[in-house]
Order: structure tokens, then sequence, then C-alpha cells
């Protein structure tokens, strides 16, 4: 008999620990790797719950095989994996995690900010590499982070922790977005439009979803109205990022360097990107730790077993599906 609970890949205990509680049987591909498409189809059908991450590509042809599922937990606040129109088409709720992950990828957000500018990474390989050869007034300079002004794209939960944090380095902030956000006003922070953002930030951080919209929101057009002196910092999602520009931008000293932690087309780096000394260079490690990948597997495994109980689970993408059911 098919297990009612799928699981995609290896996830962290605390979420497992929740499903095993349950006594719902579940299954769970036993291997760290994302399944391709073919296996996933399979893998889904007969379900009544799905819990995958942002690495499973959900497109129409697996919420197609998952038809009749009552849930799609993806264990991500991004949710850009998923066709959540085709889903809601077929009536399966779509749930993700948001909140559990804010603290944790804001404070990543101010490493890379602090790394790239700082040059901590270079400096590091410079000790490793043995090439330290004594203090010197003019050797590895980078710029200043306290004062320097932050622009955040995208006013969410995630922006807004990464202002608190920029705060306490006195830095000014500007943001943009569809909307301003009392809670960034009261931190200082002035909500302007994009071109006025990018002309004036010393770093230009992205914190919006991937959407249609925001896909290569940052092209050549963007980066060329950024300060010579200025750093791109991206901790949202890579397309959104015209990554091919950005290795242009940064070759021709166009912007002063850039912080990453997504790409346009994971794992894969554009041509170029990885020679680039001005950058700081990190595998989407966003959420990655211990407590914050517990915390979303957990919160993955309660939106299926409140579906699973016909209660209405706490983060739905969809509501409406849920809603209308
Ligand atoms: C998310 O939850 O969307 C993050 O990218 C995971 O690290």
């Amino acid at each position: 008999m098919t297990a009612p609970i799928f699981i995609t890949r290896l996830i962290p205990e605390p979420g497992l620990k929740k499903i095993r509680e349950s006594r719902i049987p579940f299954e769970m591909h036993p291997e760290d790797r994302s399944l391709p498409a073919s296996e996933l189809r399979h893998a889904v059908a007969g379900r009544q719950a799905v819990l995958c991450q942002l690495t499973d590509a959900m497109d129409e042809s697996v919420l197609e095989a998952a038809r009749g599922c009552k849930i799609v937990a993806n264990m991500a606040v991004g949710f850009n994996n998923i066709d959540v129109a085709a889903a809601s088409a077929r009536k399966i709720p779509v749930s993700n995690t948001p909140g559990v992950l804010t603290e944790c990828t804001a404070d990543l957000t101010l490493a890379l900010i602090l790394a790239v500018a700082r040059r901590v990474a270079e400096g590091d390989q410079e000790m490793r590499a043995g090439r330290f050869q004594g203090w010197g007034p003019l050797y590895m300079l980078g710029s200043d982070v306290s004062g320097a002004t932050l622009g955040l794209i995208g006013p969410g939960r995630i922006a807004t922790a990464v202002a608190r944090r920029a705060a306490a380095f006195g830095m000014p902030i500007l943001y943009h977005g569809n909307r301003s956000v009392p809670e960034l006003d009261q931190l200082g922070g002035r909500f302007c439009e994009l071109e006025e953002l990018l002309r004036l930030s010393d770093f230009v951080s992205l914190h919006v979803p991937l959407t249609a919209k925001t896909r290569h929101m940052i092209d050549s057009h963007a980066l060329a109205q950024m300060k010579p002196t200025a750093f791109l910092i991206n901790t949202a999602r890579g397309p959104v990022v015209n990554e091919a520009a950005l290795v242009h931008a940064l070759k021709t000293h166009q912007i002063a360097g850039a912080g990453l932690d997504v790409y346009e087309d994971e794992p894969r780096i554009a041509p170029g990107l990885a020679d680039c000394p001005n950058t700081v260079l990190l595998p989407h490690l966003g959420s990655a730790t211990l407590a914050t990948r517990g915390a979303m597997s957990r919160m993955a495994a309660e939106n299926i077993l409140a579906a699973l109980a016909g209660h209405t689970p706490s983060n739905l993408v969809n509501p409406e599906v849920w809603n209308a059911s």
C-alpha cells in the first residue's frame, strides 16, 4: 500500500519526529538529493501529502501526478519551485515555512555585507596561501560598513530583520517595494523608488520573492545605476539577478563587489563569476543552521498533519483552495 505521506528527500529530525508521532505511515526518499522529474512524478502519485524542498521542481506534470493530494508542503519560505496556479487548478493546497528562517537569513545577509566589504574571504585565502607579508598601510583595504547606506529591495520580514541589525551599525536605510512598512520607517528607513535606491545605496540587498515580475530585476540597466563603490547582496533567489550581467559589472568594476548566497541556475554559477575576487560566494546557506532547518521541517510537518486532520494549515500560500473545499 502507498504510504499517505511522501517526503522527497532526507529532512531534519524535528519534522520527522512530528510525522512519526502522528502514526500516519510515510515514505521518505532515503537520499540527500533531489529526485529527477520522472521519479518525482511516480513517487507523488496516490499520496495524500507531499513534503518537498526548493530543489524539487513541482511543475504541472508533477502536480497532475499528485492530483487528489491534500497538501504540498514546501520546506522553504520561497515557493517558486511550485507551480501554485497548477496546484490551485487541481485544488491542491500549498504551504511554506515563513517566519522561522527570518533571523537566520538576516544574520547571513549581514555576514555577506561584512565579508565582501572587509574582504574577509580574500584575507582568509591570503593567510592560507602564505602570502601575508605583514601589516601594510595600503594592504587589502576594504570599504566601511558602519555608516554606509543600505538599500533593501523587497521590504518583508527578512529585510526588516536585516534593517534591525543595520541600525546597530548606524546605517541609513532606504527601501523599495510595493508598500511602505511602519517598522522600517521606525528604524529610520525611507521608502523610495528603485532608481533612487540603486543610485544612493552603498549596499543593495535583495529580499524579493522570485516571480515573473522580479526575474532579472537586477539587470545591466539596474547595475549601471549603482555606484562604482557599491556592493550587491543577494540572499533571496538567484534569478532575480541577471548573473551574466553581474559578472560583466564586476569584471569592469562598474560596481565594487557582490555577496551572493543564491544563483540563477543552482548549483551552477555563471562563467567568470568564480574568477571575480570582489565577490563572496556562498552555497545557498541562508537558512542553514541546525535550529532553523529543524524548525522548518517541523513547520512543514505541522502543515501536513493539520491538512490531513481536516484543519486549516497555518501557512497556506493558496488559502482560497482550502476555503473552497
Ligand atoms: C527558503 O526557505 O526559501 C530559503 O531559500 C531556504 O534556505
